[in-house]
């Protein structure tokens, strides 16, 4: 369905820790886990791999450390069919993320940035070439380098999604023009100073965002509530399915692959944003970062059964 989509993805290649506890502790308290385990992440990454198991051609732009954690996650992309020709191994250390995740499948996250932060500007750059169908970023590397290679996209009229995770505050004035802006609710809260929970704070939130991005759309992933999308003009609301809530880590990660696959597709962002929230409802269901994305058949079957 997607395999003739030229992808590339500029972003974070991380070492996932994953620690489970019914509740996260307090301040000064230490808790007994129930489990913990290692998983291949990374929001760059997890989105790479997200478009490779659904079958776009997929070039993944980042860098990780000459040490073990290194190694392995590179060797996963390759697994998942991802180009790493753009993936720079010479990195002081790999990045890692800590996450804890409690009893209703929550999550709270802290990164060390590593390699990551060490990526050249003018390097991932040059990987955004003129076949390209698509371009993917995310906030979790330097902003110098987001900046430089969605100016790069926009100058080739290559369609550029900006998922603007972790939650910080971004020059998004520094990028006008992309194709869509698309932050979960923290992320719009950091960005535009509102937490869209009300129809109006979302319209609200969606309006800041266009005026200082100039992008075609405004996506917000709304978790359990789903989605909206603004395009200067109408705000539309799409619900999320229902389904199992195991780990919501990278849902987002995923909801932004295969929206963004579907939008070139088919030029339709409520399609697209309907695929992003199936795509989503498949990751919490699913425990991992990277193991939570579907293939292009477990999201064309899904809800037929
Ligand atoms: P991450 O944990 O990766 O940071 P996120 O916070 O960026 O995720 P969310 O808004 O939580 O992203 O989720 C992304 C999408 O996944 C939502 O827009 C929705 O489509 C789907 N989703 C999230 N939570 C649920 C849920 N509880 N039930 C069904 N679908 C969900
Ligand atoms: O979006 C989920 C990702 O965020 C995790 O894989 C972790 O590495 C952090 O970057």
């Amino acid at each position: 369905m997607y395999g003739k989509i030229k992808a590339a993805v500029a972003g974070s290649i991380n070492a996932d820790l994953i620690l489970r506890t019914e509740r996260v502790p307090d301040s000064g308290e230490s808790l007994t886990g129930t489990e913990y385990g290692h998983a291949n992440g990374g929001k760059g990454a997890n989105q790479a791999i997200g478009l490779a198991r659904l079958g776009a051609q997929t070039k993944m732009i980042g860098k990780v450390g000459k040490d073990e954690n290194g190694r392995r996650l590179v060797e996963n992309l390759i697994a998942n069919g991802v180009d790493v020709s753009g993936v720079s191994t010479e990195g002081s250390q790999t990045g890692l993320a800590a996450i804890i995740l409690d009893g209703e499948g929550r999550n709270r996250i802290i990164v060390y940035e590593g390699a990551n932060a060490e990526i050249d500007s003018d390097e991932a750059a040059g990987f955004i070439t003129d076949d390209l169908d698509l371009l993917l970023v995310q906030f979790e590397t330097r902003e110098e380098v987001v900046v430089s290679v969605v100016r790069e996209a926009i100058k080739k009229g290559i369609t550029t999604v900006i998922d603007c995770g972790p939650a910080k505050q971004f020059a998004l004035e520094k990028m006008r023009g992309a194709t869509v802006i698309t932050p979960n609710e923290t992320e719009t809260e950091a960005l535009t100073g509102i937490y869209p929970e009300s129809e109006k704070d979302i319209l609200k939130a969606s309006e800041i965002l266009m005026s200082r991005s100039n992008a075609r759309f405004i996506v917000l992933k709304l978790g359990e509530n789903g989605c909206s999308v603004w395009d200067g003009e109408t705000l539309r609301i799409l619900p999320a399915y229902k389904g199992n809530v195991v780990d919501t880590t990278a849902a987002g990660d995923c909801f932004t692959a295969a929206m963004a696959l579907e939008f070139i597709r088919s030029g339709d962002i409520y399609t697209a944003c309907d695929i992003g929230n199936k795509a989503g409802c498949i990751s919490v269901g699913r425990i991992g970062a990277d193991a939570s994305m579907p293939t292009a058949k477990e999201l064309s079957e899904f809800g037929k059964q």
